[in-house]
């Protein structure tokens, strides 16, 4: 088993510094998440922010990924990949994850976007999937366990008639980009790894409205439902206090689910 990362108050400061960075990369990208563009676009607009911010990717060439962020619409999962040739339309719900390393600190985090206006049931979805998320985060405390964050997860998409993704999960963050403890997008009560102060993980549930089922395609990244039903994500970069937690990823502009406005 991979060592559990026990970070010091001291490490901190650079987590909050990551964290924000990673979220005013999706502040800055928001008004321009609109029908007409393509996720290439939005990924060279976040590719330059990026730079300017003194930070960079951590996502291009890992593992040969070719993008600087991941960008997932309707029923792709994660780890879309953009593309020129993907034109957002009005009605699209999208994923839009950005990781960042800022003096070699990791900062994790992703939003939902509307292109236009989306249905009923995508609505209900995405605030269901922020909902879901931040039930998780809620358990976390020293003394909790990882199983605890991925039951709560579960049931809160449950309750709604909607699917957790098993196949993918949280992850420790901080100095590397995936450590362990793995956050389970499901779990039981009192099981897994207890919580100490110090560790440092993202909350990230994927949210089906069908069945969980998973499939990644010939490109190797793309993960796209197997039923074709939409999917949903949020993601925060969370550590553990000695009373609870801090999210490092919280958005300057106060921005949680969509729609956005300032
Ligand atoms: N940011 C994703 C996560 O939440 C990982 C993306 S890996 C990439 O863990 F290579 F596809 F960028
Ligand atoms: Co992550
Ligand atoms: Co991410």
């Amino acid at each position: 088993m991979t060592d559990l990362t026990i970070y010091s108050l001291k490490d901190f400061p650079a987590l909050r510094r990551a964290g924000r960075t990673a979220a005013e990369v999706l502040d800055y990208i928001t008004p321009f998440v609109k029908p007409g563009v393509t996720t290439e676009y939005l990924d060279d607009l976040m590719d330059a922010f990026i730079i300017k911010q003194g930070a960079r990717t951590a996502c291009r060439g890992y593992h040969g990924y070719p993008k600087c962020t991941c960008i997932s619409p309707n029923h792709v999962i994660c780890h879309g990949i953009p593309s020129a040739d993907k034109i957002l339309k009005a009605g699209d719900i999208i994923n839009i994850d950005v990781t960042v390393i800022v003096n070699g600190w990791y900062g994790d985090t992703s939003r939902m976007f509307y292109v236009g206006k989306p249905s009923i049931k995508a609505r209900r979805l995405v605030e269901n999937t922020y909902h879901t998320m931040m039930a998780g985060i809620q358990e976390a405390a020293p003394g909790k366990t990882t199983g605890d964050i991925g039951a709560v997860m579960e049931e809160v998409a449950n309750r709604e008639g909607f699917s957790t993704v098993h196949d993918y999960c949280g992850h420790g963050c901080g100095r590397v980009f995936h450590g362990a403890p793995n956050i389970l997008n499901y779990g039981t009560r009192g099981k897994g790894i207890k919580l100490i102060p110090g560790l440092v993980f993202t909350v990230e549930p994927m949210v089906n409205t069908g069945s969980g089922d998973t499939l990644t395609l010939q490109d190797g990244w793309t993960t796209v439902t197997r039923d074709k039903g939409l999917s949903a994500q949020f993601e925060h970069m969370i550590g553990i206090t000695e009373t609870g937690y801090e999210i490092f990823t919280l958005s300057p502009k106060g921005y949680t689910f969509p729609p956005y406005k300032d």
